[in-house]
Order: C-alpha cells, then structure tokens, then sequence
C-alpha cells in the first residue's frame, strides 16, 4: 500500500464557538501521518448551501446534534475512502459527492463530507511534511490577505441591534498582515471606549465585534469612524469600511425591510441607499447588500458602483460555480464570497475561486458565524492568493486562531511573503485611495 494511502476516518461530535454541536474528522493514513479539520456552522444561511445534517431529535442539544453525520463518516465515507491516494484530493472530492448522490449533499451531510475533505487534505500535506498553503497552491502561495474585521455585529449575529449584519474595518494602509492585525486590534479597543463614552453596550455577538443597540445603521458607521481616527489612522487612507447587510435576511415580499429605521424600500430605493453611503463614508466593499435571488438588483447595484465599491455575492452564490457562471454572465458582482462548508468539499471550493479569479473578480475566503479552533481557511487564503479573509473581530479564540495561524505564515514565508493590501481590490477601476 502506498504510504499516502487513507487507511482510516474517525468522526466525533464536538461543540462550537455558539455552544451547537460540529463535528471534527481525524484522517489516518497507512504510514501514520495524519490530519484534522472540524466544520463550521452558519446562522444566517443562504438558502442554496448545502445541506447541513442535523439529527433533528430534540432530546439532544435542541435537535442540533450531528450524530448522525457522525456515523456516516465512520460508517459509510471511511470505509469507501480506505486504501484511496490522500494526494489525490480530487478523487476523494469526486467519491464523496457519488456516496452522497444528492445536489444539495442532504444524504451524507455536507458537514460529514466537509470534515472528511479537509481532514484528507490536511493529512496529505502532513504525510509530505509541507504546509497546508503549500500542498494547496503549490509553491506559487505568498500573498497574506487583507483582514476584514467585522468589528461591529448586528442582524443574525447579535440581539437587538443594527438591521445590518456586519460592519468590518479593513486596514488596507498596513505595511504587513502583522502590523494590520495590530492596526485593527487598536481600532477595535478605541471602538469600545466610543461605545463606551456614548453610555452603549460593549458585549460582543458571535464573531467577537461589539453589538451595541443603535438606531441606525449609519450610527455603527459613524461610530467605527471615530474609532480609526482615534486610534490615529485616517479613514479612506489607512483604513476603510466593509459592510455585509446580509440583506437576504430583511428581504420580504419583494422589499428590503430596515425595520430600525422605519423603511421599506424597493430594489431601486436599496441601490440609492449604498450608492449615497459610498458617497458619504470611505466604503470599500459591500457583501450581500441585495438579497440572494433579486439578480436584477445585483445587476443594477454592480452598474451603479461595481468601479469603486467591491460587491461581493455571499447567499448569491453560495460558493457554488453554477451560481457563479451566472453572476458572471449577468455581471452581477464584481467578487465571491468562499465559505468551504456551502458547498462541502475542497476541490468544488477552490474551483469557485479560480473561475472568480479568471472572471478578474476577487475572492474572499470566509469563516461561519459559528467556528472552531480549525484554522484550514487562513491557508486557503494563502494557497489560493486571494488576497482577502474574513474571520470576524480580533477577540474571541476562534476568530484569532485564524489570524495568529496569518502571522505565523507570514512569518514563515518571511521575505518570500507579500502582503496584500489594497492591492488585493484589483477588481476596482478606480482606488478609492487614489
Ligand atoms: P453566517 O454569517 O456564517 O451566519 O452565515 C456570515 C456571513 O453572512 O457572511
Ligand atoms: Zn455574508
């Protein structure tokens, strides 16, 4: 037997950064290296993902718990993987997806089949004793992401607060991932004594950011906008804004419902909301700010800004290239969300991040809401030169395992690494720095 060869898959059920349970997947291979991954877990869910299996028996965890997808790795995707190459990423993808034999993973689970794709992956870059970036891209991987900080939660992710779901900082002006870390970690603080000074809130929603109940969106904004300066960066220089509204979520009947702000808005009306914000603050990128099938507001939002704000289809397209396709040829967006659990294997994520990269789109390499101490997504970033992550706030272990793993690639790449910057927006006509 080859020494690459999988010889074993063993799945457990583990609790994630919300308390729900997950689950984590060890691959074995027959000359002893081995590798680990554990899956993530959505809360404002597109309603194209992938299915993710739960048990449904209200006994346990509320129904959440993911026995089941338990027992289908061990019992049914061990055993048909056993003996297979681990370097050979592509074939394990494909014998997952026909075990499973449904579009939307429902059978197996596309959290049992997540955790065994990457697992797999993990254990073959082991066995070759490289990293993980390296065994993904190749030795063509050197360009450490822009962190987008979702240092403001709101929608899904917090209690009464902002109608939208997340406001990020994104600190374009660094010189290095190290000092951009260091960048948003000051800005972070300096946004809690804002908060603080304004007699709001300080606790913080699922991706660490602060989730104070504010009026309105532009209030977080402004708020975020006071932080950097205090901190002693310049807005629209050193640092911009990022927004996901995720706007599937206020979508009703055809309207978009900012029930904070008392408005209901038309597609039309929605567009001239970002396009006056982007007049008005240092924005650089908005994810989801039409709702997950109103192509034509995609379209009409991409026409109005897609030269100078990143528009970036999260529920849109789900990961997925069949989604993708069509934005690209609709010219819907101008950039892709990745999330490796929307669509459940390795090899189907990393070919929507080519088809955008090819498209001159770019790609930005996603955590869920609900994490792990898994850190698989900072090397997708670095193996796949995407230039951009998005893992939440720099507070809460699993959002900084993904950044201290960052750091640690940087340094390991030492002159070898550059790091992104607003370089990275290179689907922008006109830089917004400039
Ligand atoms: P989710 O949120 O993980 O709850 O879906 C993240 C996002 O919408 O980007
Ligand atoms: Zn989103």
């Amino acid at each position: 037997m080859a020494e690459s060869a999988i010889s074993s898959l063993r799945a457990r059920e583990i609790l994630d950064s919300r308390g729900n349970p997950t689950l984590e997947v060890r691959a074995e291979l027959s000359d002893g290296s081995w590798g680990w991954a554990a899956v993530p877990s959505g809360a404002s869910t597109g309603k194209h993902e992938a299915v993710e299996l739960r048990d449904g028996d209200a006994a346990r965890f509320g129904g959440l718990g993911v026995l089941k997808a338990v027992a289908n790795v061990n019992r049914v995707i061990a055993p048909a993987l056993a003996g297979m190459p681990a370097n050979d990423q592509e074939a394990v993808d494909r014998k997952l997806i026909e075990l499973d034999g449904t579009v939307n993973k429902s059978r197996l689970g596309a959290n049992a089949i997540l955790g065994s794709s990457l697992a797999v992956a993990h254990a073959a870059a082991n066995q070759m004793g490289i990293p993980l970036y390296h065994y993904l891209g190749g030795w063509d991987s050197y360009v450490i992401p822009v962190p987008m900080l979702n240092i403001l939660n709101g929608g899904k992710h917090a209690a009464d607060a902002t109608d939208f779901q997340e406001f990020m900082v994104v600190p374009t002006g660094a010189e290095s991932f190290a000092h951009a870390l260091q960048m948003a970690a000051e800005v972070y603080h300096s946004l809690k004594s804002v908060l603080q000074g304004r007699g709001l809130n300080t606790n913080v929603g699922d991706e660490g950011g602060f989730a104070p109940s504010l009026k309105s969106n532009a209030e977080a904004v402004e708020a975020i906008l006071s932080a950097v300066e205090k901190a002693g960066y310049q807005p629209g220089r050193d640092c911009f804004i990022a927004l996901d509204p995720a706007a599937s979520e206020f979508y009703q009947d055809g309207h978009y419902v900012l029930s904070r702000e008392g408005k209901v808005l038309d597609r039309q009306e929605m567009v001239e909301y970002y396009v006056k914000w982007a007049d008005l603050y240092p924005i650089i990128s908005i994810e989801d700010g039409m709702a997950e099938d109103d192509w034509e507001g995609w379209q009409l939002l991409t026409e109005k800004l897609g030269e100078r704000v990143q528009l970036v289809g999260d529920d849109l397209y789900v990961t997925s290239v069949e989604r993708l396709t069509k934005g690209i040829e609709l010219g819907a967006s101008n950039s892709i969300l990745i999330k490796l659990n929307q669509v459940g294997t390795l090899t189907a994520t990393m070919a929507a991040v080519r088809m955008a990269q090819h498209a001159g789109w770019t790609a930005v390499v996603s955590h869920r809401s609900g994490e792990t101490e898994d850190t698989t997504i900072a090397d997708l970033a670095v193996g796949l030169n995407t230039g951009m992550i998005k893992a939440g706030a720099p507070c809460r272990s699993e959002r900084t395992a993904k950044y201290n793993r960052l750091l640690r690639i940087e340094s390991e790449l030492a002159g070898e690494a550059s790091f992104a910057g607003m370089k990275a927006f290179n689907n922008l006509k006109s830089r917004p720095d400039e």
